[in-house]
């Protein structure tokens, strides 16, 4: 990993020496203490297992564990539409705020109770056995940040019918694609979004994908917009038709008993090749997981306002906007749109208004603030605020800073906090009561996780050695496999360091012990904190009848982290334009959605091959960010690479 040129800037981050120990009156009244710490595997996750959630029937053993397959909390039976709704209903916190909902449009708000909660899903899961939903029913969800969505989701919950929720910046081939590899037979949509101002027309989407998801019945199409195509005589219902008239009686639609390992939803992320994995995860494992880590790591209160500023269409929003939150009772902001509508200081207002004490968010929305400027969050009173968070890619130092200074008041900790689709939950993160934090740092594994450092041969580095991030125990929430795909699942992650879960990350430990993320160390890039496979976008870009080869990479970009480059060979015929350019970004938008389009595309005769035909995607990302090219012994035709470059600089010129 040593001619990795990603390693230098890891080894300016490790040359970072602020650091920062909690504030003592943090300290004193943090949810997690050290003697977290001290607490085995074995004892941790009994205790959270037992406590956290409420149980129909108790577990009767902890965990099993078969590599590559685990299994937790076992003979134990839940609901976890239960665990997030009704128990708080019944332990006379009904009248507490489960959400404040802020729509894009200024103005539009609603505080939903539990009790309110509870109305509505029993109501709408009552709407959904009538279209034949039950369990193990698998249904499809995309939407925009609404209050239906964790409706829908904690509904399906409720009946034992396992969901997929689909981002609602998709496109319809990727909803399409979605629905089919899971077998839907229900979509729960929406008539259009709001984002930016603009209208996002998710019921349209969904209609081109249903076209070709013949085994879905029924979509079910909530109103937010009031406009946007027709209801399909026959396969569509209207939200309120479905549940305007059901009973919100509990009684009417008891909570599903499922098993601990009953699969509760999949959630597709990509991975190195163009289809995405379907991640699962199972019901018990994930809900102690989720909870048990927001309860300590975002300190939440019972009367805390916590806003997680995510997308519920990623896996941030399932584990901590709904999941996690709910089972805990907390009181969370659910925020429709952008950062920047109508103003720049959005967000801000929200925090000042509902006076949001925990704030969790991603380095790209960060940097964009910072590009901002500091003076639309210098207009409000954010003292409220006790604790940051950040996830979804490594921040740089300055990034942290900014946010600890200029949101934080320069008082609060920030936790950068590791995990990933498939771990379902944080498992590398400072205890903001405890830890000492470094601008930069995931500081230290959750207690009861083990994530280690390892060179190729799955060797343990000494500290200050960068390597391979694995972890070498189960954890509740870990993925249960991919959907369907058993070798797959054994292929990514357990076939290149035998018996270690392999992350795809490249990590360091400094001579604290404490965690420094480098990135991916495989295909896949990481856009605004989302993850994209370079080979997605090449079979997007080649499924263009102008294309006859592409190849992708991600480049070093200020405000997103990584953006998307593209190297395009036409076919004969075709002649590179400014019109093609556009044509094929929007071609790669169509096929994956708009945060897949790339920044650039660079046409070139030929692409840099090995003598065996393999592209070499390491010199490309070279040429991308402008470095002295890598390796090039063993490409076929050495000249190709020298020609790429000097288009790619024509391009560069051109964009200045
Ligand atoms: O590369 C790591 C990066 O995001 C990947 C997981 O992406 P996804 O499954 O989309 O989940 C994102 C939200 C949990 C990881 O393999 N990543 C996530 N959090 C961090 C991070 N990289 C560095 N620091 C983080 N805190």
């Amino acid at each position: 990993m040593t001619t990795d040129p990603r390693d230098h800037a890891i080894a300016a981050l490790l040359s970072e020496e602020r650091s920062y120990p909690p504030p003592e009156d943090f300290a004193a009244g943090a949810n997690a203490q050290a003697d977290l710490y001290e607490r085995s595997f074995e004892e941790l996750w009994e205790t959270e297992g037992r406590e956290r959630v409420t149980w129909f029937e108790p577990f009767t053993e902890l965990y099993e564990w078969e590599p590559p397959y685990a299994k937790w909390y076992l003979g134990g039976r839940l609901n976890v539409c239960f665990n997030c709704v009704d128990r708080h209903v019944e332990s006379g916190n009904g009248d507490k705020v489960a959400y404040h909902w802020e729509g894009e449009p200024v103005g539009e708000r609603e505080a939903i109770t539990f009790a309110g909660l509870q109305e509505r899903v029993v109501r709408f899961a009552n709407g959904l056995k009538k279209l034949g939903v039950g369990k193990g029913t698998p249904v499809g969800i995309y939407m925009g940040m609404i209050p239906e969505l964790p409706v829908a989701m904690l509904a399906c919950a409720r009946l034992g019918a396992p969901h997929t929720v689909v981002f609602g910046g998709f496109s319809a081939d990727a909803l399409a694609g979605r629905l089919n590899d899971m077998g839907c037979e229900v979509l729960i949509t929406q008539d259009e979004g709001w984002r930016k101002g603009a209208n996002v027309p998710l019921k349209a989407n969904a209609d081109e994908a249903l076209a070709r998801c013949p085994g879905v019945r029924h979509a079910v199409v909530a109103r937010r917009t009031g406009e946007g195509p027709a209801l399909r005589e026959g396969r569509d219902v209207a939200w309120d038709e479905l549940a305007g008239g059901e009973s919100a009686d509990p009684a009417t639609c008891p909570c599903e008993p499922m098993d601990s390992e009953d699969l509760l939803y999949l959630l597709y992320t990509s991975g190195t090749t163009a289809k995405p994995k379907g991640i699962a995860h199972t019901t018990a494992g994930y809900l102690v997981g989720t909870a048990t880590t927001h309860h300590y790591i975002f300190d939440v209160k019972p009367d805390s306002i916590y806003w997680c500023a995510a997308d519920i269409g990623w896996v941030t929003g399932h584990s901590y906007i709904v999941y996690g939150p709910l089972c805990n009772g907390t009181t969370s902001v659910l925020y429709e749109g952008t950062p920047d509508f109508p103003d720049r200081d959005r967000w801000w207002e929200i925090v000042e208004r509902y006076r949001v004490d925990v704030l969790y968010t991603a380095p790209t929305a960060i940097r964009a603030h910072m590009k901002w400027g500091t003076e639309h969050a210098a207009k409000h009173d954010l003292s409220s605020l006790r604790l940051l968070g950040s996830v979804g890619e490594p921040i740089n130092p300055e990034a942290w800073m900014w946010y600890r200074e200029n949101i934080g008041g320069g008082r609060t900790p920030v936790v950068d906090t590791w995990w990933q689709t498939e771990t379902g939950m944080i498992l590398i993160s400072p205890l903001p009561g405890v830890t000492t934090v470094k601008p930069g740092s995931a500081t230290q594994p959750f207690p009861g996780i083990d994530a280690a450092v390892v060179d190729e041969r799955g060797e343990e580095v000494p500290n200050g050695q960068g390597g391979y991030l694995v972890l070498r125990k189960p954890w509740p929430a870990m993925l249960r496999g991919l959907y369907k795909e058993h070798d797959r699942y054994v292929d990514t992650y357990w076939s290149r360091f035998p018996g270690l879960y392999f992350t795809g990350d490249g990590a360091k430990r400094d001579e604290d012990g404490d965690f420094w993320l480098m990135g991916r160390v495989d295909d896949v890039m990481n856009v605004s904190g989302h993850r994209i496979s370079t080979i997605e976008v090449e079979s997007a870009l080649v499924d263009h009848p102008a294309v006859a080869e592409a190849a992708v990479c991600g480049r070093k970009d200020d405000l997103t982290g990584e953006a998307i480059v593209a190297f395009v060979t036409l076919k004969g015929s075709e002649e590179a334009s400014v019109e093609m350019l556009d044509t094929l970004r929007e071609h790669v938008a169509q096929k994956i959605g708009k945060i897949a389009r790339p920044a650039n595309i660079v046409f070139t005769p030929e692409l840099p091959k090995t003598r065996s035909g393999k592209i070499m995607r390491r010199l490309l990302r070279d040429v991308s960010e402008h470095r002295t090219l890598g390796d090039t012994t063993t490409l076929a035709d050495p000249s190709v690479v020298e020609e790429i470059r000097d288009r790619a600089e024509d391009e560069k010129a051109k964009a200045v």
